[in-house]
């Protein structure tokens, strides 16, 4: 069954929600506390090893029933039964949005254009357990037969940011072998990387859903160049592996059919880090880490599936997003995890949530007339507190905000911890309460600023409160946490495309620079210039052209 094709904005539950909007959009969170002496308790959902506490946020159990009932006449669930159940939900590109059966343990059948594609993912699993197992332990050698060393990451998009973001997060899990990813087609980005290897010890996983991707296939080109100025040419089938579907241009590069790790286009790319994708993941960490990484996105799988609505922990965030996006007309929202390992969470999340639902025609081919897709950002706190805080706190903007935090510290130092803990939670409170007149009076009275002083400095010392933020608190980073609070924000995205009616699974926006940059790029070898562009592009060109 395809994706229902419901304009949300015509629904009752909508023109409900304007309504309630009126009602509630100037109170304060404080006095929806104060109202309800439950409130925390209410809005806060505790499953497996995590706690959301979503009563922080500006709007009552009313509102929550109000989206409740949006994503009932939205038909969610039927949404929901369509993608895992291997619908081509992905219409314009006619593909199954499978990425949940990669995680599945215990699927036996799904079809996908009549073949079943569990035993083939089963096999890509046995496929990539085997090949960590022998690179990790030694048994897998280079060409001068010493032992692999170093993994190289040749990607782009959703063939990068998921597995570096994961490399990354699960570092105090990590083995022996020295990860890098070369991305960018920026040649000072792999070169900084090449100064670092040694080809004898060196394996490059090129990793290209389409293997036409230019950054991904000059980086490749450049590392097999660099690799052949001192190895033998027989040596590329010992240090270079592939995960595409693109079989035949794999081998066009010279990767033989036994080092290509099969990917399918029923899995999105930036869903893709469950697959063979994750190569680089299995091999940094270990295949067991990879599995339970898997495991832990399986058990969020079946929270998002089968809970209902009012407890489940992907919907009431998507639903929360929905109100602040459209009703309070929130551009972005932020996500601040409290843990270092997280440090490239919020880029991997902006191409996974602006890529999918950053989309203005409708899934009946129409214009929207509403806001889609918001602008996800973020960095770690506390540096983040040092950085763009001051803006959360008194600007002028409206920012949610999720706060992503671990009880416990893997290294178990417990004092640092406490301050990191102790900032988590008192931003959040800080972001709700402000600071009013009477308390900055206060303050001032064990200061030996003079009225005049304190008069002038007033306002500056204000803090309006009342800014909205998400706490998502887990006991520990884990492969299987981590693998959970991925699937968390994947549903979440997913509820937000199925309610603002877009098609979240392709990316056609990307398509148009791409053609653009081909034509600039020829130009640029050439006189003659037959093209005609608007006159600041052209005038681009040229500086280009007379300044290289
Ligand atoms: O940026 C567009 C995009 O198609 C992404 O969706 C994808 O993750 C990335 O390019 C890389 O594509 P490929 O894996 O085919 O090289």
């Amino acid at each position: 069954m395809s994706l229902p094709k419901v304009n949300p904005t015509r629904t009752a539950a909508w023109q409900a929600l304007l309504k309630h909007f009126e009602e509630v959009k100037d109170e304060k969170i404080l006095s929806f506390f104060e109202k309800n002496k439950n409130r925390a308790n209410d809005l806060s959902f505790k499953w497996e090893d995590f706690y959301v506490d979503v009563s922080k946020n500006r709007l009552t159990t009313k509102t929550l029933r109000l989206l409740l009932d949006l994503a009932e006449q939205i038909n969610l669930k039927q949404a929901i039964s369509s993608c895992f159940s291997g619908d081509k939900i992905n219409e314009t590109e006619d593909r199954a949005v499978l990425h949940t059966a990669l995680r599945n343990p215990n699927a036996n059948k799904l079809l996908v254009d009549g073949l079943n594609i569990v035993p083939q993912i089963h096999e890509t699993k046995l496929k990539i357990k085997a090949f960590t197992d022998a690179v990790v332990s030694g048994e897998k050698i280079g060409y001068t037969g010493k032992a692999i060393t170093t993994i190289v990451n040749i990607g782009i998009g959703g063939s990068d940011l998921g597995p570096a973001m994961v490399v990354d997060a699960l570092q105090y899990y990590k083995n022996h072998l020295t990860t890098y990813f070369v991305s960018n087609v920026d040649g000072d980005h792999v070169n900084e990387v090449v100064k670092k290897l040694d080809p004898e010890t060196t394996l490059f996983v090129i990793v290209s859903k389409t293997f036409t991707t230019q950054e991904t296939l000059s980086n490749a080109n450049t590392l097999r160049n660099w690799f052949l100025q001192t190895a033998p040419s027989e040596a590329v089938a010992k240090h270079f592996v592939a995960v595409s579907t693109n079989i035949e241009k794999v081998k066009a590069f010279g990767i033989s059919e036994d080092a290509i790790f099969p990917m399918w286009n029923w899995v999105g790319g930036r869903f893709s880090l469950w697959s063979a994708v994750g190569l680089s993941i299995s091999l940094s960490v270990g295949y067991a880490h990879f599995e339970s990484l898997l495991d832990g996105a399986y058990k969020m799988d079946m929270h998002f599936k089968n809970e209902s609505f009012d407890n489940n922990i992907p919907v009431i965030l998507a639903l929360i997003g929905i109100w602040y996006t459209n009703f309070f007309n929130a551009e972005s929202e932020a996500v601040i995890a409290y843990s270092q390992y997280l440090n490239q969470f919020a880029s991997y999340l902006q191409q996974a949530s602006m890529e999918s639902n950053g989309k203005s025609i409708d899934r009946n081919g129409n214009s929207v007339k509403y806001q889609t897709g918001s602008i996800v950002w973020g960095e770690p706190g506390t540096n983040s507190q040092h950085a763009f805080f001051q803006l959360i706190h008194q600007g002028t903007k409206l920012i949610p905000a999720d706060f992503i935090g671990f009880t416990q510290s893997l290294h178990g130092n417990q004092e640092h911890q406490d301050k990191l803990m102790s900032n988590f939670i008192a931003q959040t409170e800080a972001l709700l309460n402000g600071k009013t007149t009477i308390e900055v009076l206060e303050e001032f009275k064990s200061s030996n600023f003079s009225d005049k002083k304190q008069q002038s400095l007033l306002n500056f010392k204000i803090f309006e409160g009342n800014k909205p933020t998400n706490t998502i608190f887990i006991k520990k980073l884990t492969p299987q946490s981590l693998g959970k609070l991925v699937a968390m924000y994947e549903h979440k995205i997913f509820v937000q495309g199925v309610i603002w009616n877009v098609f979240s699974f392709d990316q056609y926006g990307v398509e148009l620079g791409k053609q653009l940059a081909n034509t600039i790029l020829a130009e640029f070898d050439t006189s003659n210039n037959n093209v005609t562009h608007d006159p600041s592009t052209t005038n681009l060109i040229a500086h280009y052209k007379s300044n290289k």
